[in-house]
């Protein structure tokens, strides 16, 4: 049984005129110190799947169906104060996107982390600065660094905070949401680097949100990839890389710019994302796939299943084309 299953997961954001549909119909597994990426473009959904899972929504926000099953349980029916106290940092926790221009800039970043575990944990101040400093030292920073205040620190070196207040709870699960997207190559290789030491270390399983499919290559197990709230591809990453079968995985994977490879002409993908609001009929990617015909403009594609843990959601796709 894996760590955490999603099943048909919807989630709708209710607005003057009707539904944003963020999340459409999402289902995905993640075993124990599995690494999974979620990509897709900017509007795709990828954030409110992150909110959705953890259920830290704005007041907005309609769950209206499916499962998130840590275990067996459904943390769609636990309440508020079971995940309070059970879920949230404690099994799952999550480095929101642009988390690190949220730090506090009068407070010193040891405070800052050891306030956020005093608020989780029933521990005493000292042991609260104690676990600050080492978690510090665990994501590499100088435990000493602890009594400086946030414009002290690199942007690197505030992701890497965030990272460490992510992980004071002890969680089985991380959720990075675009953890590098801010940062330039070289401190992305270095946060990479440090959240694939961790998961080895302590045996996380992590949830990695990004638009840059190129990280995603470097450092998952599997892949979901996002358009319009739908998971339109999902698989081993080995199988998504070799043998991409959406046309938006192959898009998306066209895209990428080698640095070793031949050179090549970039393709990237005309158009742009669907208004949630109000998505084409059919299959949302029908308007910018080059392979859409009549039955992909107007009926909601199927979700192929190719394996017991790969998936397209495509017409043009037939059972067994793996
Ligand atoms: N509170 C809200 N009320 C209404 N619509 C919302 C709300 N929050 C997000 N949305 C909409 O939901 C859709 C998905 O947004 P989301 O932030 O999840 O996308 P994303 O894939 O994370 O994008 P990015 O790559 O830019 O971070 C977008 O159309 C967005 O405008
Ligand atoms: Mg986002």
């Amino acid at each position: 049984m894996p760590l955490l299953s999603v099943e048909s997961l919807r989630m709708y954001y209710q607005v003057g005129r009707g539904f944003v549909k963020a999340v459409d119909g999402v289902s995905f597994n993640l075993g124990k110190g599995e690494t999974l990426g979620i990509a897709g473009e900017s509007g795709c959904g990828k954030s409110s799947l992150a909110l959705t899972l953890l259920r830290i929504l704005p007041s907005n926000a309609r769950i209206i169906d499916g499962s998130v099953l840590l275990e067996e349980r459904d943390i769609l029916k636990m309440n508020e104060e079971t995940l309070r106290k059970e879920i949230r940092w404690k099994r799952i926790s999550i480095v929101f996107q642009g988390a690190m221009n949220a730090l506090n800039p009068v407070f010193r970043v040891g405070d800052q982390i050891a306030e956020a575990i005093l608020l989780h944990e029933d521990v005493t101040k000292e042991e609260a600065h104690r676990r600050a400093r080492e978690l510090l030292k665990l994501v590499g920073i100088p435990p000493s660094r602890a009594d400086n205040y946030p414009h002290e620190f690199s942007g690197g070196m505030k992701q890497r905070v965030m990272i460490a207040m992510a992980l004071a709870c002890n969680p089985d699960i991380v959720i990075a949401d675009e953890p590098t997207t801010a940062l330039d190559v070289i401190v992305q290789a270095q946060i990479l680097k440090l959240l694939k030491d961790l998961r080895a270390k302590l045996n996380l399983s992590l949830i990695l949100i990004t638009h840059d499919l190129s990280i995603i290559s470097e450092i998952c197990d599997k892949v979901a990839i996002m358009y319009a709230g739908k998971i339109m591809e999902y698989g081993s990453a080995y199988d998504i890389f070799k043998n991409p079968l959406h046309p938006y995985t192959q898009g998306l994977i066209a895209a990428i710019p080698s640095i070793r490879g031949p050179k090549k002409k970039l393709r990237s993908i005309p158009g742009t994302p669907p208004d949630l609001l109000n998505p084409p009929s059919g299959c949302p990617f029908h308007p910018r796939c080059p392979y859409a015909d009549e039955i992909c403009r107007q009926e909601p594609p199927p979700l192929v299943r190719l394996g017991r843990d790969r998936y397209v959601v495509c017409h043009k796709i037939e059972e067994g084309s793996a």
